[in-house]
């Protein structure tokens, strides 16, 4: 089955959240495309896809595929097969190439291999869903919500990942962009675990 075959992938999303993922894409694809920032070796665009596919709709997932700071060497989420020597640094291309042959029956996955501030300032097309799991920086989460919420239509849904109230069990960033969100138009539609689906009320 398509599921298990994305649960056994490398990668961030747990089933639970992916499953999520998967039936937000399908209800809010209808009205325009969905677009992810953050691809790592994209399991979270599979389960996407997977949802945007009953509207024949497509995931532009975009990563500069340099990895986040957790994934640098000596940090907590280093992987050392996604280290490449040649190049003297994290690639997760070979990741993400590999990822996508072993679920072939999702074709409706366009990488862009670029950082998502740039790709955002030529961006023209209204985005229906838009999920931000990209760098948990302050400054990278803040850039992902001010640069891209814009393009989201109005009635449309922001998903963000790794929501944690407690500071001890996580990073605070993705939390403050999902209260920023809230007092910008946004409203709560929906939550499982870590993983918040927001919609957009006005655009
Ligand atoms: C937590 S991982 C994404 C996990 C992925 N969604 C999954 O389900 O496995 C974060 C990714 O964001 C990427 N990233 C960080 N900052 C970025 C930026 N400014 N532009 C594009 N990608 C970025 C990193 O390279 C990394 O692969």
């Amino acid at each position: 089955m398509t599921i298990n075959k994305i649960d056994a992938l490398k990668g961030f999303m747990p089933q639970h959240e992916g499953i999520a993922l998967q039936k937000w894409s399908a209800i809010f694809s209808l009205h325009g495309s969905v677009v992810e920032i953050g691809t790592y070796g994209g399991k979270s665009s599979l389960y996407l896809a997977s949802g945007a596919k009953k509207n024949d709709q497509i995931v532009f997932t975009i990563d500069h595929h340099y990895g986040s700071e957790e994934h640098q060497i000596d940090q907590e989420y280093f992987d050392e097969s996604n280290y490449d020597k040649s190049l003297g640094r994290v690639n997760t291309v070979p990741l993400l190439q590999k990822n996508l042959s072993k679920v072939k029956e999702i074709n409706n996955v366009i990488p862009l291999i670029g950082d998502a501030n740039l790709v955002s300032r030529f961006w023209q097309m209204k985005i229906g869903l838009l999920f931000i799991d990209g760098s948990h920086t302050k400054k990278s989460a803040e850039n992902d919500f001010n640069n891209w919420q814009e393009k989201i239509v109005s009635g449309g849904a922001l998903v963000i990942h790794d929501i944690y109230e407690n500071p001890e069990e996580g990073g605070q960033a993705p939390y403050e962009i999902f209260q920023l969100a809230l007092k910008s138009g946004y409203e709560l539609f929906d939550r499982e675990d870590t993983i918040v689906c927001l919609k957009k009320l006005i655009g």
